[in-house]
């Protein structure tokens, strides 16, 4: 959430400013801002609310702010609305310190009311404001540097933070701070820059510094210092970023999801190839042995959102194969619940940016009861990924739209190789079951392209319930976990009401709800049950139900209950996931145009949820 650029070199700051906080929109938008200065001169501070275009045009794309050292900031509102008064950056009272925020400061009151006592104003409600002049008033208080007074706010917040500020006296220097809030910094000659995320700087630099958790940078024009909470200096390896600028870019596609949604083959096969070697599968990067996994006795899955649909579809795929208990658990209730974990449990942790707030809060708690951790992480190098015990990349590439689609397929074929591992370790599957489920896992990329190549009825299909209101998924077994993920695409980007239900369960109230005319999606991937879901799909039709059905070639009787049907390759049953969420992303997706949405920033939403 909120997405922040800084920028200290010789070129003129704002138009980079804005070029980078561009390719952050992903993390919020609903109002921006910069700071520029240039030496010794003042700085100058643009704000707007609104999407970060306004910003652009207000500024004259940047030219009419002079200098080559500055910040910028898009934002999502925690405390206080969209407004140019709450955007940032915020600055203290006499433009001592400026400075930009990503995070929550849990007890910014209490922090407000002690700066309120020593006559600090405020003309915003945002708890940045409060950050900043509590830095502010260490320096005035102590009269140490930057680096000093940063500590001792960083000391006294509680929450999370990336912040990123200048202070007055201090000109052609940029100053940084983290805890629990995404931050990298980025060095070349004679520049240097701090970002949220890498895509904001990689047509300038792949030299990316991750900087620690409670760690302060201190960047001049084209070095950067490292300092911990006792302004002690530490040093930092840079890493050098692999993948290519032209990934974060939308290539001719009309939106970032349609061609991440057309990335999943490329996401699967890179993800397998990670892991498959000479037909069989190697762990040995995430350092799990199969004397770990020969010990672990029971698997706990924590996620948010889409990464928690595939610890749900994982559930079902790991026990069927290694006959290991399995539980699920969403993030933001697993942290606060004092859950019963055992010292031989594994507690994976599933999440594309690696810094899901909640998500990183439950990673730390397996880790303080001494729980063994694996992280299914696609940013390298994010807070999760950094902090786990052993880390299994998923090889998406960089994700810009909000709705996940391309990461959420690595994650899968990550968990379909752990379970897969997992049985052969344990020994609840024959040798030639491994290698046919191997096999049948290489397949899945190819099988994505062909359902890619026939997107043209979906889109059909969506243009024509366009108007839909209400919208039911239903499905067994990991047909359920698909309509999760199903319903939630379309809630998320199209704003339809949808509801995803194990169709079992919809005798027990929701099937009152289902009237003529509503659209309901039924899963039939898994054979065993498919006569089961499809009497339900009878039940919703006979009261008015509008039917589309989605199924594995073959299966041609669903046309007798079905209105429209979408089909899918056959694949093995524990892989249905991976192919049949794509006419589902792609029904959420041409449903969001067809009503003229904006479909990779929709309302109220983020990329990362780094804050809870
Ligand atoms: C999915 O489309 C959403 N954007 C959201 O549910 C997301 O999956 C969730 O916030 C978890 O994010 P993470 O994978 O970065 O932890």
């Amino acid at each position: 959430m909120c997405g922040i650029v800084g920028y200290n070199g010789s070129s003129q700051a704002a138009p980079i400013l804005l070029d980078g906080l561009e390719k952050l929109e992903y993390r919020g938008y609903d109002s921006s801002g910069l700071a520029v200065r240039s030496g010794s001169n003042d700085i100058e501070i643009v704000k707007a609310k609104g999407r970060l275009r306004i910003l652009s045009e207000k500024t004259d794309e940047g030219r009419a702010l002079s200098g080559t050292c500055g910040i910028g900031h898009t934002r999502w509102a925690t405390h206080g609305e969209p407004s140019e008064n709450n955007a940032h950056p915020h600055i203290s009272d006499d433009r001592n310190v400026t400075g930009v925020h990503n995070g929550i400061i849990e007890n910014y009151q209490e922090l407000k009311e002690k700066l309120l006592r020593h006559d600090y104003k405020f003309y915003s409600d945002t708890d940045t404001e409060v950050a900043i002049k509590l830095i502010d008033y260490y320096m005035k208080k102590y009269h140490g540097g930057p680096v000093d007074s940063i500590a001792r706010a960083m000391i006294r917040i509680r929450g999370s933070y990336a912040l990123v500020v200048m202070f007055k006296d201090y000109p052609d220097e940029i100053y940084c701070a983290r805890k629990d809030s995404p931050l990298i910094i980025g060095v070349k000659e004679g520049e240097s820059f701090a970002a949220s995320d890498v895509p904001a700087i990689l047509k300038h630099t792949r030299r990316v510094y991750y900087i620690g958790n409670q760690q302060i940078a201190k960047l001049t024009k084209g070095e950067v210092k490292f300092f911990d909470l006792d302004r002690e200096e530490v040093e930092i390896e840079p890493k050098e970023v692999t993948w290519d600028a032209e990934a974060a870019e939308k290539n001719g596609f009309e939106h970032f999801m349609i061609k991440e949604i057309h990335e999943q083959p490329k996401a699967a096969r890179d993800t397998i190839g990670s892991i498959i070697h000479e037909g069989k599968i190697s762990l040995q990067e995430t350092g799990l042995t199969d004397d770990i996994i020969a010990g672990i006795t029971q698997v706990i899955i924590v996620a948010c959102g889409s990464a928690y649909h595939v610890g749900m579809a994982g559930q079902y795929i790991f026990e069927d194969l290694a006959r290991i208990p399995v539980r699920v658990e969403l993030a933001s209730e697993f942290r606060y619940r004092n859950p019963l974990l055992n010292e031989n449990d594994l507690v994976i942790v599933i999440s594309q940016s690696g810094e899901t707030a909640d998500s990183l809060a439950a990673l730390r708690l397996a880790k303080e009861k001494g729980i063994r951790t694996l992280g299914i992480i696609n940013v390298v190098g994010s807070s999760i990924a950094r902090e786990a015990d052993h880390v299994f990349y998923t090889l998406a590439g960089p994700e810009i739209a909000v709705a996940t689609t391309k990461a959420y397929s690595a994650q899968l074929i990550a968990v379909y190789a752990l379970a897969i591992q997992f049985a052969h370790v344990r020994n609840t599957i024959e040798e030639e079951r491994y290698s046919e489920l191997i096999a049948e896992m290489e397949t899945l990329p190819a099988k994505m392209e062909r359902i890619l190549e026939d997107k043209e009825r979906i889109q059909w299909f969506a243009a024509k319930y366009s108007n839909a209101k209400d919208m039911f998924f239903i499905g067994r077994g990991i047909d359920y976990a698909i309509s999760m993920e199903g319903s939630l695409k379309m809630k998320e980007i199209s704003y339809v009401h949808s509801e995803a239900y194990a169709a079992g369960e919809l005798k027990h109230g929701t099937i009152s709800l289902v009237e003529n005319g509503t659209l309901v999606v039924g899963v039939c991937t898994q054979n065993r049950l498919f006569e089961k879901t499809r009497s339900n799909m009878v039940e919703v039709k006979s009261r008015g139900a509008y039917l589309m059905g989605l199924t594995s070639y073959g299966n041609y009787s669903i046309e007798d209950t079905a209105d429209f049907t979408v089909y899918i390759p056959k694949t093995d049953q524990n892989f249905a996931t991976s192919l049949a969420i794509i006419p589902l992303q792609l029904l959420g997706y041409y449903l969001s145009v067809a009503r003229g949405l904006n479909v990779d920033k929709p309302r109220n939403l983020a990329k990362s949820v780094t804050v809870e």
